[in-house]
């Protein structure tokens, strides 16, 4: 008989994965016929991201591929979730194909599935043909079919050889980033431009998925999203309602449209005459069947009343004592059990991936024998790992897990500052070493969840 004490596990063919995106890891923008990027435009304007770090290089994961699939193998990952850049496809947005883009997806994917590495693709990770930009980007109510054409032609290339797809990654972000507060390209600060935005993604996400089902392919698609559970930082009335609009505005904006076909009735009072009617017909065509969703955590939001910070009038308060992080997010582990069950409450028994989760903390250098020793982030791989343990006891359908992010990688407007990689890459050299976070996560792999411990 085994003596040790069994340990609760993750279920049989639960699937372990790393992620990044296009942006973040592939470096030359431009080669090979590749159209720019609104991220290469916007990396490139002075004042945007900082240092002025852009994407030209991030981790040259473009030519270095080969060994970035080894790595991946040496860390036992039975998945990988990475982004196609839309305009190395159609280099304008639209039109003409670029095969020269299209084989090096063609290459990886190959490369993935030799390895028995599962290929999750996005079709969009917040990097916009600059040249549809050019005819207003999401503001542009023809937007939904640039995107859906965009899509079927990665369908028609990858549609048998990608188990999973993923249409948008974050709408939030791209609106509230890139529209609202214009901290992400396209860098726009207009409170009428983010209703439009957001409906144009949900429409574009649509027409994505009934291409997809229309051209009968074998597999699964769905959609990604950032949640985290608001809780109120006092008693007040005040803090109260203001949790309740961050809430309805961050987590229910885009899941209740494509799952109960309407929007949450509390944007209408946030946005006031900037929002619109929106057609029956269009929440008709949003709401529709997905085979799995996507979410991305990183920490949970307590919530104060913000009188200076329309249209939510909210903002973030970071309790005394917390762990925080060095994008100053606080490392809340329970907070992802509690989303997962809400999700589950609310929108019901569609299959669950942490498609992204992770944190950004201080490396320290190297040990004499090569080493990085990151415990923080152990800890919370640890601690959020354990979270989702407990929600799939709890009876949760979360099928995957997906690390944020398989190497340190360029992190939007913070450039290179913050380091999200259970790799770590030497920004001189582009060394890539595994970081002691990696190696738990390889053992956490191998066991099935186990090294967690109890
Ligand atoms: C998410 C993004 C991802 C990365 C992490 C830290 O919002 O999807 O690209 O920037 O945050």
């Amino acid at each position: 008989m085994d003596p040790r004490p069994t340990v609760p596990s993750f279920p049989n063919g639960f699937l372990w994965g790393a992620a990044t995106s296009a942006y973040q890891v592939e470096g030359s923008p431009l080669a090979d016929g590749a159209g720019s990027s609104i991220w290469h435009r916007f990396s490139h304007t002075p004042g945007r991201v900082a240092s002025g770090d852009t994407g030209d290089v991030a981790c040259d994961h473009y030519r270095r591929w080969e060994s970035d699939v080894d790595l991946m193998s040496e860390l036992g990952l039975g998945s990988y979730r990475f982004s196609l850049s839309w305009s190395r496809i159609l280099p304008d947005g639209r039109g003409r194909v670029n095969r020269a883009g299209l084989d090096w997806y063609a290459r990886l994917i190959d490369r993935l599935l030799e390895r028995g590495i599962t290929p999750n693709v996005t079709l969009f990770h917040w990097d916009l043909p600059s040249a549809l930009d050019d005819r207003g980007g999401w503001l542009s109510p023809d937007s939904p079919e640039w995107f859906a054409d965009y899509a079927d032609v990665a369908f028609r290339a990858f549609g048998d050889r990608v188990p999973m797809w993923a249409t948008l990654n974050e709408p939030w972000v791209i609106v509230d980033a890139g529209y609202l507060f214009g901290v992400n390209a396209p860098g726009h600060r207009n409170l009428f431009e983010a209703p439009i935005a957001t409906h144009h993604l949900l429409l574009a996400h649509a027409a994505a998925v009934e291409r997809y089902r229309a051209g009968g392919h074998p597999h699964r698609i769905g959609l990604v999203v950032n949640l985290e559970p608001k809780d109120p930082a006092s008693p007040s009335a005040e803090d109260i309602a203001a949790t309740a609009r961050a809430h309805a505005y961050f987590n229910e904006q885009y899941l209740d449209p494509v799952f109960l076909g309407h929007y949450p009735p509390e944007l209408r009072a946030i946005f006031g005459e900037a929002w619109p009617e929106w057609p029956a017909e269009d929440l008709e065509r949003i709401r529709q069947p997905i085979d799995f969703l996507g979410i991305n955590y990183y920490t949970r939001a307590l919530t104060r009343f913000e009188p200076e910070r329309p249209p939510v009038f909210e903002a973030r308060v970071v309790p005394e004592g917390a762990v925080t992080m060095t994008t100053g997010w606080e490392l809340h582990a329970s907070g992802l059990e509690r989303i997962l069950r809400w999700v589950r409450g609310r929108y019901g028994d569609v299959p669950l991936y942490v498609t992204e989760n992770g944190g950004a903390f201080e490396d320290p250098p190297a040990t004499a024998d090569g080493r990085i020793e990151d415990p923080l982030r152990v800890e919370c791989y640890r601690q959020n790992l354990r979270a989702c343990r407990n929600a799939i006891e709890g009876g949760v359908d979360l099928r995957g897990f997906y690390a944020w992010t398989l190497m340190d990688n360029f992190e939007w407007n913070a450039g290179f500052s913050q380091r999200f990689g259970i790799v770590h890459v030497d920004r001189a050299t582009l060394r890539r070493s595994i970081k002691a976070s990696g190696e738990f996560y390889r053992d956490v792999i191998a066991t099935n969840g186990a090294a967690l411990g109890p």
